[in-house]
C-alpha cells in the first residue's frame, strides 16, 4: 500500500487556477505565479520589488533550497509538502513608517483566520507570528516581512502534508499531523491571500490604525503569548523575563518586570509556565 506521504498525495499547485481565483478588477493579488524551484521566494519577490513591479504580485515556489527564517534561521520543507510564497504589497503613502511594523502582525492574523476557518484546528499565534497548532502548541507556520525599495515583502511558509519524520525539529508540527480538515494546498492558499488581502486593504484604508481596523484587539484574542510570563532573547543579546501584558502602539511585546514596561520588537519568545 502507498503510503500517505507519497507525491501522490502532494499534487502541484496550478498558477493559472489561482489567478483566476485572485485575481480581476478590483482584486489586491494582481499577479500569481508558482515556479517549481527557488532558493527564496523573499528574495526573488525582493528582487522584483527593487525593479519596481507594482503591489499585488505572489510568488509560490513548490521547493525552496534556502529559504530563510526569522532571525537568521532557515525554513526547510520538502517539495510540496507545504505552501511557501512571498507577497509583494506597497502600504505607501496610505499608512506611516511608524505602522509599518504593524504588518507581520496582520499577516499573521490573516494566516491564522483562514487555516482556522478552512482546516478547523486550533490555533494560536506565538508573538509576532508563529502559527502554533494542537495541544502542544507547536509551530506549523512562520512568516518573515522584509522591507525592501519602499515595499513589504510578506513571506509565509505553511507546514500542510509534512510527515513527523520531515519535520525539522519536535517543536514543529502540520496541518496533517494534527488531522486538519483541508490538506489541499489550492484552497489553504487562496484562503490565506483572499483573508491576507481583505485584512491588508482594511488595515490600509485607516491609515494603518491598529484600533480602528481591529487589529490589536484581533490579535491579542488569538496570541498565546499575551498573558504568559516570558523569557526574551534580544537580538543584541541579554534577556528580558517577565509577564507578556500586551502589544504596544509599534506592535512590540509589552513585558512587565520588577523596573516596570519594556517594548521588544524583535527576539526570540519562550513561555515559562
Ligand atoms: C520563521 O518562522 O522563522 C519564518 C519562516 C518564513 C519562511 C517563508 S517560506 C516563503 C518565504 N521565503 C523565504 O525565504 N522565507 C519565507
Amino acid at each position: 500500500m502507498p503510503s500517505r506521504w507519497t507525491d501522490l498525495d502532494r499534487p502541484p499547485l496550478s498558477a493559472r487556477a489561482l489567478a483566476a481565483g485572485l485575481t480581476g478588477d478590483g482584486a489586491l493579488w494582481r499577479d500569481v505565479r508558482v515556479v517549481e524551484r527557488t532558493g527564496s521566494t523573499n528574495d526573488d519577490v525582493a528582487a522584483a520589488a527593487r525593479e519596481g513591479v507594482p503591489e499585488g504580485l505572489v510568488l509560490v515556489a513548490e521547493s525552496q533550497v534556502s529559504g530563510h527564517g526569522r532571525l537568521g534561521r532557515s525554513w526547510v520543507s520538502p517539495p510540496r509538502a507545504g505552501l511557501t510564497f512571498s507577497a509583494l504589497l506597497r502600504p505607501g503613502d496610505a499608512v506611516p513608517p511608524s505602522r509599518w511594523s504593524w504588518l507581520p502582525l496582520l499577516a499573521g492574523l490573516a494566516l491564522h483566520r483562514a487555516v482556522v476557518r478552512l482546516a478547523a484546528v486550533d490555533a494560536w499565534l506565538k508573538w509576532p507570528n508563529d502559527l502554533l497548532l494542537g495541544a502542544d502548541r507547536r509551530k506549523a507556520a512562520g512568516l518573515l516581512l522584509r522591507a525592501d525599495a519602499g515595499a513589504a515583502v510578506v513571506g509565509i511558509g505553511l507546514n500542510v502534508s509534512t510527515s513527523p519524520a520531515e519535520l525539522p525539529t519536535p517543536a514543529a508540527t502540520s496541518l496533517a499531523v494534527e488531522g486538519a480538515d483541508c490538506t489541499d494546498r489550492d484552497p489553504l492558499l487562496r484562503g490565506v491571500l483572499r483573508q491576507l488581502g481583505e485584512d491588508y486593504l482594511s488595515w490600509r484604508s485607516v491609515g494603518g490604525d491598529p484600533d480602528a481596523s481591529g487589529l490589536r484587539a484581533g490579535y491579542t484574542a488569538v496570541c498565546d503569548t499575551v498573558g504568559r510570563q516570558v523569557r526574551v532573547a534580544l537580538p543584541r543579546g541579554g534577556e528580558l523575563a517577565g509577564l507578556a501584558v500586551g502589544v504596544d502602539d509599534d506592535g512590540g511585546l509589552l513585558v512587565r518586570d520588577a523596573a516596570g514596561e519594556r517594548s521588544v520588537t524583535a527576539g526570540d519568545v519562550v513561555s515559562v509556565r
